[in-house]
C-alpha cells in the first residue's frame, strides 16, 4: 500500500477511535477502593443542587488577550468560532463575543448568523460562549501587545447568568462569598477586578475617561471571587455586559 494510504488509514482509525471514546460512557474503575489502582474514575456523589440555584448556568468563560485583532482571526480562522459582536465600552477598552454555530442556521444560511446568536444570547439560551477582553496599550510605555504579562494577561472570569441578580446577590452574602462588588455599585478599577478584566495598574491615571465608562458598564453585574480568587461575574438576562 502506498505510504500516504497507511497514514491516512492511520489517521482514521484514530479519529474514529478517539470519537467512540468521546461518545462511550467513561470506563469506571471501582476496583479503586484502597486508592491504589490508577487510572481510576469516581462517579459523582448526585447531590441535588439547592433548589435556589434553580437557573444558574455559566453564559461564558472570558480571556484576557494583548491583540484583539490576532486572537478574534485566530478563534475564528483556527478554532472556527462565529464573531457575534465587538462591544466597545471605551475607547480602549473593547470586549468581542464568539460562539460556535449550530450546523443550520434558521434563515437558510447553513450556518447562524451573528444576529441570530446574538439573540440566542440575549434570550438565554446560548451556552459555551467565549469573550475575549481587551485593553489597547499601543500607546502606553509598555508598548503594543507586549504590555502586560501573567495572571491578568490569560484568565479573565467565568460569566454566569442567574435569574435575579439581587436574590442570586443576598444569597451568595449569607454564604459568606468573597463578594468583591455589589451590582449597582462601581467597581474599584484597581486590584482584584482591574486585574481580572486586564486593566493596566495605571489606568484610572493616565486615562480617567476610560476608567469611568468601564466602570460604568461593570455597574449592573456582581462580582464574586472564588476560593482561590478567579472571578465569576454574575448578571441577570439583559443586564450589564
Ligand atoms: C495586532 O495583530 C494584527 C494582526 O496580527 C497586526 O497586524 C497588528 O500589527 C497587531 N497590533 C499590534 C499593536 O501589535
Amino acid at each position: 500500500m502506498h505510504l500516504r494510504n497507511v497514514l491516512l488509514t492511520a489517521l482514521l482509525t484514530a479519529l474514529l477511535t478517539s470519537t467512540a471514546h468521546a461518545c462511550a460512557p467513561p470506563r469506571l474503575h471501582t476496583r479503586a477502593a484502597d486508592g491504589q489502582d490508577f487510572p481510576s474514575t469516581q462517579p459523582g456523589p448526585d447531590i441535588p443542587p439547592p433548589p435556589s440555584t434553580a437557573g444558574y448556568f455559566v453564559n461564558h468563560a472570558a480571556l484576557n488577550v494583548r491583540n484583539l485583532t490576532r486572537s478574534v482571526a485566530w478563534y475564528r480562522d483556527v478554532l472556527g468560532f462565529q464573531v457575534l459582536f465587538t462591544f466597545r465600552a471605551s475607547p480602549r477598552y473593547s470586549v468581542v463575543y464568539l460562539a460556535h454555530s449550530a450546523p443550520n442556521g434558521e434563515n437558510g444560511a447553513g450556518y447562524q448568523t451573528a444576529a441570530e446568536l446574538t439573540e440566542a444570547m440575549m434570550d438565554g439560551r446560548a451556552r459555551g460562549l467565549l469573550e475575549l477582553v481587551s485593553y489597547d496599550r499601543s500607546d502606553s510605555d509598555e508598548g503594543g501587545d507586549q504590555g502586560g504579562v501573567g495572571r491578568s494577561m490569560r484568565f479573565s472570569h467565568v460569566g454566569l447568568i442567574v435569574p435575579d441578580v439581587l436574590q442570586a446577590q443576598g444569597r451568595l452574602e449569607s454564604l459568606g462569598a468573597d463578594v468583591l462588588k455589589r451590582a449597582g455599585e462601581l467597581p474599584e478599577l484597581q486590584g482584584p477586578a482591574g486585574e481580572a478584566f486586564g486593566l493596566p495598574g495605571d489606568v484610572v491615571e493616565r486615562h480617567p475617561e476610560d476608567a469611568e465608562l468601564i466602570s460604568r458598564a461593570l455597574r449592573d453585574v456582581l462580582l464574586v471571587l472564588d476560593p482561590d480568587g478567579n472571578l465569576i461575574e454574575v448578571q441577570s438576562l439583559r443586564g450589564g455586559v
